[in-house]
Protein backbone atom coordinates (compact mmCIF):
# COMPACT_ATOMS: atom_id res chain seq x y z
CA UNK A 1 0.00 0.00 0.00
CA UNK A 2 1.69 3.11 -1.26
CA UNK A 3 1.44 6.45 1.43
CA UNK A 4 1.18 10.05 0.08
CA UNK A 5 4.69 11.41 1.42
CA UNK A 6 3.72 14.23 3.29
CA UNK A 7 1.50 11.55 5.13
CA UNK A 8 4.64 9.75 6.21
CA UNK A 9 6.51 12.48 7.45
CA UNK A 10 3.19 13.76 9.62
CA UNK A 11 2.85 10.45 11.24
CA UNK A 12 5.33 10.75 13.70
CA UNK A 13 3.57 13.75 14.83
CA UNK A 14 0.28 12.69 14.58
CA UNK A 15 1.13 9.84 16.59
CA UNK A 16 2.65 11.74 19.39
CA UNK A 17 0.17 14.26 19.51
CA UNK A 18 -2.78 11.19 19.52
CA UNK A 19 -3.13 10.69 23.59
CA UNK A 20 -3.76 15.20 23.42
CA UNK A 21 -6.15 14.72 20.57
CA UNK A 22 -8.43 11.49 22.39
CA UNK A 23 -8.78 14.40 25.37
CA UNK A 24 -9.93 17.13 23.39
CA UNK A 25 -12.58 14.45 21.83
CA UNK A 26 -13.64 13.06 25.18
CA UNK A 27 -13.65 16.47 26.80
CA UNK A 28 -17.33 17.50 25.88
CA UNK A 29 -18.41 14.51 27.82
CA UNK A 30 -15.97 15.57 31.05
CA UNK A 31 -17.57 19.48 30.71
CA UNK A 32 -21.16 18.09 31.47
CA UNK A 33 -19.32 16.72 34.62
CA UNK A 34 -17.85 20.23 35.41
CA UNK A 35 -21.30 22.23 34.69
CA UNK A 36 -21.27 24.22 38.10
CA UNK A 37 -23.74 23.12 40.75
CA UNK A 38 -25.24 26.51 41.73
CA UNK A 39 -27.03 27.10 44.73
CA UNK A 40 -31.05 27.36 44.01
CA UNK A 41 -32.26 30.65 42.53
CA UNK A 42 -35.39 32.14 42.18
CA UNK A 43 -36.49 33.10 38.57
CA UNK A 44 -35.04 36.42 37.78
CA UNK A 45 -36.53 38.88 35.04
CA UNK A 46 -33.96 40.12 32.06
CA UNK A 47 -31.59 42.80 32.87
CA UNK A 48 -32.64 43.39 36.61
CA UNK A 49 -32.35 40.00 37.90
CA UNK A 50 -34.00 39.65 41.41
CA UNK A 51 -33.94 43.35 42.17
CA UNK A 52 -37.44 44.08 41.95
CA UNK A 53 -37.87 41.34 44.85
CA UNK A 54 -36.65 42.97 47.16
CA UNK A 55 -38.97 45.48 48.50
CA UNK A 56 -39.06 48.23 50.84
CA UNK A 57 -37.77 45.44 53.89
CA UNK A 58 -34.97 43.68 51.89
CA UNK A 59 -33.74 41.30 55.12
CA UNK A 60 -37.55 40.67 55.30
CA UNK A 61 -38.10 39.76 51.20
CA UNK A 62 -35.11 37.96 51.38
CA UNK A 63 -36.18 35.54 54.68
CA UNK A 64 -39.64 35.04 52.35
CA UNK A 65 -37.83 34.05 49.70
CA UNK A 66 -35.26 31.33 52.02
CA UNK A 67 -38.41 30.03 53.00
CA UNK A 68 -38.94 28.51 49.52
CA UNK A 69 -35.46 28.34 47.90
CA UNK A 70 -33.39 27.20 50.98
CA UNK A 71 -30.77 29.09 53.19
CA UNK A 72 -28.11 29.18 50.73
CA UNK A 73 -29.42 31.03 47.25
CA UNK A 74 -28.04 33.09 44.51
CA UNK A 75 -29.61 36.05 43.16
CA UNK A 76 -29.02 38.30 40.26
CA UNK A 77 -29.17 42.19 41.65
CA UNK A 78 -29.11 43.83 38.06
CA UNK A 79 -26.05 41.73 36.83
CA UNK A 80 -24.19 40.96 40.30
CA UNK A 81 -24.38 37.85 41.08
CA UNK A 82 -25.05 37.93 45.64
CA UNK A 83 -25.41 35.12 47.67
CA UNK A 84 -28.38 35.57 50.22
CA UNK A 85 -27.19 33.11 53.57
CA UNK A 86 -30.41 32.69 56.12
CA UNK A 87 -28.94 29.51 58.36
CA UNK A 88 -26.18 29.36 61.23
CA UNK A 89 -25.07 26.95 59.23
CA UNK A 90 -24.54 28.51 56.06
CA UNK A 91 -23.59 31.72 57.85
CA UNK A 92 -20.38 29.65 59.77
CA UNK A 93 -19.63 28.02 56.33
CA UNK A 94 -19.03 31.97 54.77
CA UNK A 95 -17.77 33.37 58.02
CA UNK A 96 -15.15 30.34 59.32
CA UNK A 97 -14.77 27.48 56.75
CA UNK A 98 -14.51 29.71 54.04
CA UNK A 99 -13.76 32.75 55.98
CA UNK A 100 -10.67 33.60 53.79
CA UNK A 101 -12.18 33.28 50.67
CA UNK A 102 -15.42 35.36 51.58
CA UNK A 103 -13.84 38.25 53.92
CA UNK A 104 -13.52 40.80 50.81
CA UNK A 105 -15.99 43.83 50.37
CA UNK A 106 -17.65 44.60 46.79
CA UNK A 107 -16.28 47.92 45.44
CA UNK A 108 -19.27 49.49 44.88
CA UNK A 109 -19.28 53.19 44.04
CA UNK A 110 -21.29 54.65 46.45
CA UNK A 111 -18.90 52.76 49.17
CA UNK A 112 -15.42 53.92 46.79
CA UNK A 113 -17.21 57.70 47.46
CA UNK A 114 -17.63 57.57 50.74
CA UNK A 115 -14.59 55.87 51.69
CA UNK A 116 -12.46 57.99 50.24
CA UNK A 117 -11.61 55.57 47.94
CA UNK A 118 -11.43 52.50 50.28
CA UNK A 119 -9.53 54.14 52.74
CA UNK A 120 -11.50 53.11 55.56
CA UNK A 121 -12.11 49.78 57.33
CA UNK A 122 -15.41 49.10 57.10
CA UNK A 123 -15.46 49.14 53.04
CA UNK A 124 -12.37 48.37 52.04
CA UNK A 125 -11.45 45.49 50.17
CA UNK A 126 -9.26 42.16 51.93
CA UNK A 127 -5.83 43.42 51.28
CA UNK A 128 -2.27 44.46 53.15
CA UNK A 129 -3.87 48.33 53.66
CA UNK A 130 -7.31 46.83 55.50
CA UNK A 131 -5.02 44.79 58.21
CA UNK A 132 -2.84 47.46 58.69
CA UNK A 133 -5.69 49.74 59.25
CA UNK A 134 -8.11 47.18 61.24
CA UNK A 135 -5.03 46.56 63.70
CA UNK A 136 -4.32 50.35 64.17
CA UNK A 137 -8.24 50.45 64.98
CA UNK A 138 -8.20 47.26 67.44
CA UNK A 139 -5.16 48.39 69.13
CA UNK A 140 -5.28 52.52 69.10
CA UNK A 141 -8.72 53.25 68.98
CA UNK A 142 -11.26 50.59 70.02
CA UNK A 143 -9.42 48.86 72.50
CA UNK A 144 -11.03 47.98 76.04
CA UNK A 145 -8.58 50.60 77.69
CA UNK A 146 -9.34 53.38 74.76
CA UNK A 147 -13.14 52.85 75.57
CA UNK A 148 -12.49 52.74 79.34
CA UNK A 149 -10.63 55.95 79.24
CA UNK A 150 -13.44 57.63 77.41
CA UNK A 151 -16.04 56.80 80.55
CA UNK A 152 -15.93 60.57 82.04
CA UNK A 153 -17.14 61.80 78.86
CA UNK A 154 -20.28 59.12 79.05
CA UNK A 155 -20.41 59.94 82.78
CA UNK A 156 -21.00 63.34 81.83
CA UNK A 157 -23.28 63.39 78.86
CA UNK A 158 -25.81 60.90 80.68
CA UNK A 159 -25.92 63.33 83.37
CA UNK A 160 -27.02 65.83 81.16
CA UNK A 161 -29.51 63.71 79.69
CA UNK A 162 -30.62 62.95 83.16
CA UNK A 163 -30.98 66.08 84.03
CA UNK A 164 -33.20 67.17 80.68
CA UNK A 165 -35.52 64.45 81.21
CA UNK A 166 -35.69 65.38 84.79
CA UNK A 167 -37.22 68.77 84.04
CA UNK A 168 -39.30 67.60 81.45
CA UNK A 169 -40.99 65.31 83.19
CA UNK A 170 -44.02 64.45 83.58
CA UNK A 171 -43.96 65.85 80.03
CA UNK A 172 -43.24 62.92 77.12
CA UNK A 173 -39.90 63.00 75.49
CA UNK A 174 -39.49 61.62 71.68
CA UNK A 175 -36.86 58.88 72.86
CA UNK A 176 -35.77 58.28 69.16
CA UNK A 177 -34.74 61.83 69.09
CA UNK A 178 -33.36 62.39 72.51
CA UNK A 179 -31.11 58.85 72.00
CA UNK A 180 -29.65 59.87 68.49
CA UNK A 181 -29.14 63.41 70.18
CA UNK A 182 -27.25 61.56 73.25
CA UNK A 183 -25.19 59.01 71.04
CA UNK A 184 -24.13 61.86 68.62
CA UNK A 185 -22.59 64.26 71.75
CA UNK A 186 -20.77 61.05 72.69
CA UNK A 187 -19.33 60.23 69.87
CA UNK A 188 -18.50 64.04 68.81
CA UNK A 189 -16.64 64.18 72.10
CA UNK A 190 -14.78 60.64 71.85
CA UNK A 191 -13.93 61.51 68.38
CA UNK A 192 -13.20 65.29 68.69
CA UNK A 193 -13.09 66.53 72.20
CA UNK A 194 -16.22 68.64 71.62
CA UNK A 195 -19.89 68.78 70.93
CA UNK A 196 -21.61 70.53 67.77
CA UNK A 197 -24.92 70.38 69.00
CA UNK A 198 -26.00 69.29 65.73
CA UNK A 199 -24.59 71.99 63.69
CA UNK A 200 -21.84 70.26 62.17
CA UNK A 201 -23.52 70.19 58.46
CA UNK A 202 -24.64 72.75 55.71
CA UNK A 203 -27.58 70.62 54.74
CA UNK A 204 -29.78 69.54 57.65
CA UNK A 205 -28.81 67.41 61.09
CA UNK A 206 -26.31 64.65 61.64
CA UNK A 207 -29.36 62.41 61.99
CA UNK A 208 -30.28 63.21 58.17
CA UNK A 209 -26.72 63.08 56.93
CA UNK A 210 -26.07 59.62 58.54
CA UNK A 211 -29.77 58.04 57.28
CA UNK A 212 -28.50 60.02 53.55
CA UNK A 213 -25.15 58.28 53.62
CA UNK A 214 -27.08 54.93 54.60
CA UNK A 215 -29.27 55.39 51.81
CA UNK A 216 -26.82 56.13 49.45
CA UNK A 217 -24.46 53.29 50.79
CA UNK A 218 -27.13 50.56 50.13
CA UNK A 219 -28.78 51.67 47.28
CA UNK A 220 -28.15 49.72 43.79
CA UNK A 221 -26.54 52.98 42.03
CA UNK A 222 -26.61 51.63 38.38
CA UNK A 223 -23.56 52.19 37.62
CA UNK A 224 -23.04 49.03 40.15
CA UNK A 225 -25.71 47.20 38.63
CA UNK A 226 -24.75 47.80 34.99
CA UNK A 227 -21.22 48.14 34.22
CA UNK A 228 -20.10 50.24 31.21
CA UNK A 229 -23.08 52.19 30.89
CA UNK A 230 -24.95 52.50 34.66
CA UNK A 231 -22.56 55.54 35.33
CA UNK A 232 -24.93 57.85 32.91
CA UNK A 233 -28.12 56.17 34.31
CA UNK A 234 -26.45 57.74 37.63
CA UNK A 235 -25.50 60.99 36.19
CA UNK A 236 -29.25 61.53 34.59
CA UNK A 237 -31.71 59.88 37.62
CA UNK A 238 -29.65 63.14 40.01
CA UNK A 239 -27.86 59.48 41.69
CA UNK A 240 -24.49 60.97 41.20
CA UNK A 241 -25.46 64.38 42.10
CA UNK A 242 -27.35 62.91 45.44
CA UNK A 243 -24.37 61.05 46.25
CA UNK A 244 -21.64 63.88 45.67
CA UNK A 245 -23.67 66.19 47.91
CA UNK A 246 -23.72 63.57 50.77
CA UNK A 247 -20.08 63.28 50.34
CA UNK A 248 -19.34 67.10 50.27
CA UNK A 249 -21.30 67.19 53.47
CA UNK A 250 -19.45 64.84 55.36
CA UNK A 251 -16.58 65.59 54.22
CA UNK A 252 -16.44 69.34 55.20
CA UNK A 253 -17.24 68.60 59.16
CA UNK A 254 -14.59 65.84 59.07
CA UNK A 255 -12.47 68.49 57.70
CA UNK A 256 -13.09 70.99 60.30
CA UNK A 257 -12.23 68.77 62.89
CA UNK A 258 -9.22 68.21 61.48
CA UNK A 259 -8.31 71.14 60.93
CA UNK A 260 -9.13 72.14 64.52
CA UNK A 261 -6.90 69.86 65.90
CA UNK A 262 -3.76 70.79 63.52
CA UNK A 263 -4.40 74.56 64.88
CA UNK A 264 -0.80 75.01 66.38
CA UNK A 265 -2.98 77.69 68.76
CA UNK A 266 -5.29 74.69 70.06
CA UNK A 267 -4.39 74.18 73.67
CA UNK A 268 -2.68 70.96 74.87
CA UNK A 269 -5.90 68.23 75.94
CA UNK A 270 -5.99 67.01 79.02
CA UNK A 271 -7.21 64.04 77.27
CA UNK A 272 -6.19 62.73 74.39
CA UNK A 273 -9.57 62.16 71.71
CA UNK A 274 -9.15 59.68 68.56
CA UNK A 275 -8.49 62.30 66.39
CA UNK A 276 -5.65 63.53 68.33
CA UNK A 277 -4.21 59.63 68.29
CA UNK A 278 -4.70 59.35 64.53
CA UNK A 279 -2.78 62.96 64.16
CA UNK A 280 0.12 61.32 66.82
CA UNK A 281 -0.04 58.45 64.39
CA UNK A 282 -0.14 60.46 61.27
CA UNK A 283 3.00 62.78 62.54
CA UNK A 284 4.81 59.00 63.51
CA UNK A 285 4.13 57.39 60.56
CA UNK A 286 5.20 53.78 62.28
CA UNK A 287 1.89 52.24 60.02
CA UNK A 288 3.26 50.88 57.14
CA UNK A 289 2.39 52.15 53.89
CA UNK A 290 1.70 55.77 56.01
CA UNK A 291 -1.46 57.05 57.50
CA UNK A 292 -2.52 60.08 55.49
CA UNK A 293 -5.50 63.02 56.36
CA UNK A 294 -7.53 61.20 53.75
CA UNK A 295 -7.12 57.80 55.69
CA UNK A 296 -7.83 60.00 59.21
CA UNK A 297 -11.16 61.45 57.15
CA UNK A 298 -12.15 57.66 55.96
CA UNK A 299 -12.05 56.49 59.48
CA UNK A 300 -13.95 59.14 60.92
CA UNK A 301 -16.39 58.14 58.48
CA UNK A 302 -16.49 54.66 60.09
CA UNK A 303 -16.68 55.86 63.60
CA UNK A 304 -19.95 58.32 62.76
CA UNK A 305 -21.67 56.14 60.10
CA UNK A 306 -21.00 52.84 62.89
CA UNK A 307 -20.90 54.30 66.24
CA UNK A 308 -24.12 57.19 66.71
CA UNK A 309 -26.52 55.09 64.68
CA UNK A 310 -26.42 51.65 66.15
CA UNK A 311 -26.15 52.25 69.91
CA UNK A 312 -29.04 54.85 69.32
CA UNK A 313 -31.26 52.27 67.62
CA UNK A 314 -30.58 49.75 70.12
CA UNK A 315 -31.28 51.25 73.13
CA UNK A 316 -34.71 52.50 72.03
CA UNK A 317 -35.31 48.92 70.73
CA UNK A 318 -34.42 47.99 74.30
CA UNK A 319 -37.09 50.82 75.43
CA UNK A 320 -39.61 49.60 73.17
CA UNK A 321 -39.68 46.44 74.15
CA UNK A 322 -39.49 46.80 77.86
CA UNK A 323 -42.49 48.67 77.26
CA UNK A 324 -44.00 46.17 75.69
CA UNK A 325 -42.77 43.99 78.58
CA UNK A 326 -43.97 45.42 81.84
CA UNK A 327 -42.41 42.03 83.67
CA UNK A 328 -39.13 42.31 82.16
CA UNK A 329 -39.05 46.55 82.91
CA UNK A 330 -39.67 46.00 86.10
CA UNK A 331 -37.17 42.72 87.17
CA UNK A 332 -34.29 44.72 85.51
CA UNK A 333 -35.25 48.54 87.85
CA UNK A 334 -35.31 45.99 90.76
CA UNK A 335 -32.00 44.58 90.06
CA UNK A 336 -30.23 47.75 89.44
CA UNK A 337 -32.06 49.91 92.43
CA UNK A 338 -31.13 47.01 94.50
CA UNK A 339 -27.53 47.00 93.57
CA UNK A 340 -26.77 50.89 93.03
CA UNK A 341 -29.18 52.02 96.03
CA UNK A 342 -29.65 55.61 95.95
CA UNK A 343 -26.33 56.76 94.35
CA UNK A 344 -27.84 58.80 91.94
CA UNK A 345 -26.30 57.34 88.66
CA UNK A 346 -25.50 54.04 87.26
CA UNK A 347 -21.25 53.90 86.61
CA UNK A 348 -19.74 51.61 84.56
CA UNK A 349 -18.21 50.08 87.72
CA UNK A 350 -21.91 48.72 88.58
CA UNK A 351 -22.58 47.50 85.23
CA UNK A 352 -20.06 44.10 86.32
CA UNK A 353 -22.93 42.85 88.79
CA UNK A 354 -26.17 43.69 86.70
CA UNK A 355 -26.28 40.14 85.26
CA UNK A 356 -30.26 40.90 83.58
CA UNK A 357 -29.31 44.04 82.60
CA UNK A 358 -26.88 42.06 79.91
CA UNK A 359 -29.37 39.06 79.36
CA UNK A 360 -31.15 41.93 78.41
CA UNK A 361 -29.20 43.64 76.26
CA UNK A 362 -28.24 40.46 74.70
CA UNK A 363 -32.07 39.58 73.73
CA UNK A 364 -32.75 43.08 72.47
CA UNK A 365 -29.62 42.71 70.01
CA UNK A 366 -31.06 39.24 69.62
CA UNK A 367 -34.44 40.54 68.25
CA UNK A 368 -33.00 43.73 66.46
CA UNK A 369 -29.71 43.28 65.11
CA UNK A 370 -29.20 47.05 63.82
CA UNK A 371 -27.16 45.50 60.46
CA UNK A 372 -29.58 43.12 59.86
CA UNK A 373 -27.77 41.87 56.76
CA UNK A 374 -24.14 42.82 58.45
CA UNK A 375 -22.28 44.67 55.46
CA UNK A 376 -21.47 42.97 52.18
CA UNK A 377 -19.03 40.23 51.70
CA UNK A 378 -17.61 39.41 48.67
CA UNK A 379 -15.72 35.99 48.03
CA UNK A 380 -11.87 36.62 46.24
CA UNK A 381 -11.59 32.88 44.71
CA UNK A 382 -13.97 30.33 43.52
CA UNK A 383 -15.00 27.92 47.05
CA UNK A 384 -17.57 25.11 47.60
CA UNK A 385 -20.48 26.88 50.14
CA UNK A 386 -22.83 24.32 50.87
CA UNK A 387 -21.82 21.80 48.69
CA UNK A 388 -22.74 24.61 45.69
CA UNK A 389 -19.97 26.44 43.65
CA UNK A 390 -19.55 29.82 44.25
CA UNK A 391 -17.70 32.14 41.84
CA UNK A 392 -14.81 34.42 42.70
CA UNK A 393 -16.72 38.01 43.13
CA UNK A 394 -19.31 37.12 44.73
CA UNK A 395 -21.54 39.01 46.91
CA UNK A 396 -22.49 37.90 50.08
CA UNK A 397 -25.34 38.74 52.04
CA UNK A 398 -25.63 37.27 55.76
CA UNK A 399 -29.57 37.70 56.87
CA UNK A 400 -29.10 37.63 60.48
CA UNK A 401 -32.03 39.13 61.54
CA UNK A 402 -33.26 35.73 59.76
CA UNK A 403 -30.76 33.74 61.48
CA UNK A 404 -32.08 35.27 64.90
CA UNK A 405 -35.56 34.04 64.26
CA UNK A 406 -35.06 30.94 62.90
CA UNK A 407 -37.13 28.29 64.71
CA UNK A 408 -34.18 25.95 64.31
CA UNK A 409 -31.95 27.87 66.83
CA UNK A 410 -34.76 29.73 69.11
CA UNK A 411 -37.72 28.38 71.59
CA UNK A 412 -40.47 31.28 70.82
CA UNK A 413 -38.17 33.40 68.22
CA UNK A 414 -40.66 36.23 68.32
CA UNK A 415 -40.86 36.88 71.85
CA UNK A 416 -38.86 39.14 74.04
CA UNK A 417 -37.19 36.74 76.74
CA UNK A 418 -34.08 37.81 78.41
CA UNK A 419 -34.14 34.67 80.46
CA UNK A 420 -33.11 32.79 77.55
CA UNK A 421 -29.34 33.59 77.97
CA UNK A 422 -29.47 32.89 81.32
CA UNK A 423 -27.40 29.52 82.10
CA UNK A 424 -26.41 29.98 78.05
CA UNK A 425 -22.97 30.53 76.94
CA UNK A 426 -24.94 31.53 73.41
CA UNK A 427 -22.85 35.24 73.27
CA UNK A 428 -22.46 37.84 70.11
CA UNK A 429 -18.91 37.58 70.11
CA UNK A 430 -18.36 35.54 67.20
CA UNK A 431 -18.17 32.39 68.46
CA UNK A 432 -21.78 31.47 67.78
CA UNK A 433 -23.69 31.37 64.63
CA UNK A 434 -26.89 31.84 65.41
CA UNK A 435 -26.16 35.04 67.20
CA UNK A 436 -24.46 37.38 64.99
CA UNK A 437 -25.26 41.16 65.20
CA UNK A 438 -21.71 41.74 65.27
CA UNK A 439 -20.67 39.45 62.57
CA UNK A 440 -18.15 37.10 62.68
CA UNK A 441 -14.65 36.15 61.66
CA UNK A 442 -11.89 38.25 59.99
CA UNK A 443 -14.31 41.28 59.54
CA UNK A 444 -16.64 40.80 63.19
CA UNK A 445 -16.91 44.18 64.49
CA UNK A 446 -14.55 45.65 66.02
CA UNK A 447 -16.52 48.53 67.98
CA UNK A 448 -18.20 45.61 70.02
CA UNK A 449 -16.76 46.82 73.05
CA UNK A 450 -17.32 50.46 72.31
CA UNK A 451 -21.10 49.73 71.66
CA UNK A 452 -22.41 47.61 74.23
CA UNK A 453 -20.41 49.44 76.80
CA UNK A 454 -22.36 52.79 75.75
CA UNK A 455 -25.79 51.01 75.44
CA UNK A 456 -25.47 49.06 78.63
CA UNK A 457 -24.46 52.39 80.37
CA UNK A 458 -27.46 54.24 78.91
CA UNK A 459 -30.34 52.36 79.00
CA UNK A 460 -29.33 51.09 83.10
CA UNK A 461 -29.19 54.89 83.83
CA UNK A 462 -32.86 55.26 81.95
CA UNK A 463 -34.46 52.64 83.77
CA UNK A 464 -32.75 53.38 87.16
CA UNK A 465 -33.61 57.11 87.41
CA UNK A 466 -37.36 56.87 85.76
CA UNK A 467 -40.73 55.06 85.52
CA UNK A 468 -41.51 55.27 81.74
CA UNK A 469 -45.09 54.84 81.33
CA UNK A 470 -46.91 55.37 77.56
CA UNK A 471 -48.62 58.50 76.47
CA UNK A 472 -52.15 58.82 77.53
CA UNK A 473 -54.42 57.20 75.87
CA UNK A 474 -52.06 54.33 74.32
CA UNK A 475 -52.02 50.84 75.51
CA UNK A 476 -49.43 48.35 74.85
CA UNK A 477 -50.89 46.62 71.96
CA UNK A 478 -50.78 50.08 70.29
CA UNK A 479 -46.44 49.87 70.64
CA UNK A 480 -45.27 49.72 67.05
CA UNK A 481 -42.46 47.61 66.15
CA UNK A 482 -43.08 48.47 62.38
CA UNK A 483 -39.07 48.83 60.60
CA UNK A 484 -37.67 51.03 58.61
CA UNK A 485 -34.18 50.98 56.76
CA UNK A 486 -31.25 49.49 54.76
CA UNK A 487 -28.03 49.17 55.93
CA UNK A 488 -29.72 49.62 59.39
CA UNK A 489 -32.95 48.83 60.59
CA UNK A 490 -34.94 51.23 62.99
CA UNK A 491 -38.41 51.70 64.51
CA UNK A 492 -40.25 53.51 61.74
CA UNK A 493 -42.49 55.84 64.41
CA UNK A 494 -40.85 57.52 66.93
CA UNK A 495 -40.53 55.61 70.23
CA UNK A 496 -42.37 58.67 72.55
CA UNK A 497 -42.66 57.93 76.52
CA UNK A 498 -43.23 59.74 79.82
CA UNK A 499 -40.59 59.84 82.35
CA UNK A 500 -41.67 59.87 85.94
CA UNK A 501 -39.33 60.62 88.30
CA UNK A 502 -38.36 57.59 90.74
CA UNK A 503 -38.24 58.58 94.16
CA UNK A 504 -35.87 57.12 96.20
CA UNK A 505 -36.84 57.41 99.57
C1 LIG B 1 -24.77 48.18 68.51
C2 LIG B 1 -23.75 48.69 67.84
C3 LIG B 1 -23.06 48.04 66.67
C4 LIG B 1 -23.44 46.99 65.89
C5 LIG B 1 -24.70 46.15 66.01
C6 LIG B 1 -22.42 46.79 64.88
C7 LIG B 1 -22.45 45.80 63.92
C8 LIG B 1 -21.48 45.61 62.95
C9 LIG B 1 -21.54 44.64 61.91
C10 LIG B 1 -22.68 43.64 61.70
C11 LIG B 1 -20.44 44.74 61.15
C12 LIG B 1 -20.08 43.94 59.90
C13 LIG B 1 -19.55 42.58 60.22
C14 LIG B 1 -19.32 41.77 58.95
O1 LIG B 1 -19.10 42.32 57.90
O2 LIG B 1 -19.38 40.53 59.02
C15 LIG B 1 -19.66 45.83 61.71
C16 LIG B 1 -18.45 46.24 61.20
C17 LIG B 1 -17.77 47.32 61.70
N1 LIG B 1 -18.11 48.08 62.81
FE1 LIG B 1 -19.69 47.84 64.01
N2 LIG B 1 -21.45 47.71 65.08
C18 LIG B 1 -21.78 48.50 66.15
C19 LIG B 1 -21.05 49.54 66.68
C20 LIG B 1 -19.84 49.96 66.21
C21 LIG B 1 -19.06 51.04 66.78
C22 LIG B 1 -19.45 51.81 68.05
C23 LIG B 1 -17.96 51.17 66.00
C24 LIG B 1 -16.82 52.14 66.14
C25 LIG B 1 -16.87 53.28 66.72
C26 LIG B 1 -18.03 50.18 64.94
C27 LIG B 1 -17.11 50.03 63.94
C28 LIG B 1 -17.16 49.06 62.96
C29 LIG B 1 -16.16 48.91 61.89
C30 LIG B 1 -14.93 49.79 61.69
C31 LIG B 1 -16.55 47.81 61.12
C32 LIG B 1 -15.85 47.23 59.91
C33 LIG B 1 -14.96 46.05 60.27
C34 LIG B 1 -14.23 45.48 59.07
O3 LIG B 1 -14.77 45.53 57.96
O4 LIG B 1 -13.13 44.97 59.25
N3 LIG B 1 -19.19 49.47 65.10
N4 LIG B 1 -20.32 46.33 62.81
Amino acid sequence: MAFHPLFLQWLPLFLLLLPILCLFILKPKNREKQIPNLPPSPPRLPIIGNLHQLGKAPHQSLWKLSQKYGPIMLLKLGQVPTLVISSSEMAKEVLKTHDHECCSRPPTESLRRISYNFLDVAFSPYSDYWREMRKLCVIELLSSKRVRSFEFVRKQEMARFINFVSEASPNEVNLTKKMFSLADAMVCRIVCGRTYEGKQFEFGSLEDAIHEAMTMMASFSAADSFPYFGWIVDVFTGFHARREKCFHNFDKFYQRMVDEHLDPARPKPEHEDIIDVLIRLLKDQTMAGGLTKDSIKAVLVNVFLAGVDTSSITVVWAMTELSRNPRVMKKLQAEIRNCVGKKGIVEESDIEKLDYLKLVVKETLRLHPPAVLLLPHETMVQCKIGGYDVYPKTRIQVNAWAIHRDPQNWKEPEEFIPERFENSCIDFKGQHFEFLTFGAGRRICPGLVMATTTVEFVLANLVYRFDWQLPSGMKIEDISLEEEGTFTVYRKLPLCLVPIKYNFQ
